[in-house]
């Protein structure tokens, strides 16, 4: 797929994700979150970046931890999330952060200009994962630290069938690339080969609980990166795809409920100070 429509593609899909992300993906995301955010190690104060900030999971828990003397910037290919984080922010009284949209590839902001550069579960979906981690590495200060979460392998991932069965509907690539970050120590080599020193990279499992299947489905299909295509198909297509889902996670089904095996790595640099 051509970088362009995959950007069309995540811009307009996570717009429509937007109103289902936190119901579907909150709780299950946060063992990534809280690594991410104990691996940043925030100091009151300084200033923060989060990039594919969503709809600010992180960066609200950023902004609480650097403080009003911090400032925290969140950025993200989607409009609808941008401006749900700058209603919440108003709404919470936090000052301190504000929101821009903006393209992980190509970050509208000077160098050197963050104390922490933060990406979490968002570089799985840009165009050029080596671009995106140097375009971390230029925007942060010498000394300061950049972290990212991604998922990991492919096949610790219990939900990973939801790519081939919208694929096979809309006959081409969703997210092609999804899982290789995840691989092996690909996020630290791309971490190293940016420029970052003090590289370290933890790998976790963890849980994905759902309370029935259509919570499960939702989380999938229209909660998530697949939403774009999913926002197209018609009845019939839903039904049977939804069929098809449930059949692939039907090995985690614990009562009504579901409780899916999940797998983030998570990676940690320093800008060197020369
Ligand atoms: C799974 S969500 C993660 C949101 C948030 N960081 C969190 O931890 O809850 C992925 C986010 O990446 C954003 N995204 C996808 N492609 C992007 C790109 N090329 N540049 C910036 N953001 C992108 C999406 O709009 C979406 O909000």
């Amino acid at each position: 797929m051509d970088q362009r429509l995959q950007q069309r593609v995540q811009r307009y899909g996570w717009d429509r994700a937007a109103s289902f992300y936190e119901q579907s993906w909150s709780r299950q995301l946060a063992p990534a979150q809280d690594l991410l955010l104990a691996m940043a190690a925030l100091q009151p104060g300084e200033r923060v970046l989060d990039i594919a900030c969503g709809t600010g999971l992180v960066t609200f828990r950023a902004a609480e931890q650097i403080g009003d003397s911090g400032a925290v910037v969140g950025t993200d290919i989607s409009d609808a999330m941008t401006e749900a984080c700058r209603a919440a922010a108003l709404e919470r009284g936090l000052g301190q952060a504000r929101f821009e949209r903006m393209e992980a590839e190509h970050l509208a902001l000077p160098d050197a200009s963050f104390d922490v550069v933060l990406c979490a579960l968002g570089m799985m979906y840009v165009t050029d994962f080596a671009g995106s981690i140097r375009e971390m590495m230029r925007v942060t200060k010498p000394g300061g630290r950049a972290v990212s979460a991604v998922w990991g392998k492919r096949d610790r991932c219990g939900w990973a069938e939801i790519f081939p069965i919208v694929e096979r509907r809309v006959q081409s690539d969703v997210c092609p690339l999804f899982f290789q970050l995840g691989t092996g120590d690909m996020q630290k080599l791309l971490f190293a080969n940016a420029g970052f020193a003090e590289v370290e990279s933890e790998r976790i499992t963890t849980v994905l609980e759902y309370e029935n299947g259509e919570e499960a489905c939702l989380a999938a299909f229209a909660g998530g990166p697949v939403a774009m295509a999913y926002s197209r198909f018609d009845e019939a297509t839903r039904t049977g795809a939804y069929a098809e889902y449930l059949q692939s996670i039907a090995a985690f089904q614990r009562g009504d409920g579901y409780a899916i095996p999940g797998e983030f790595v998570v990676t940690r640099g320093v800008r060197p100070i020369a």
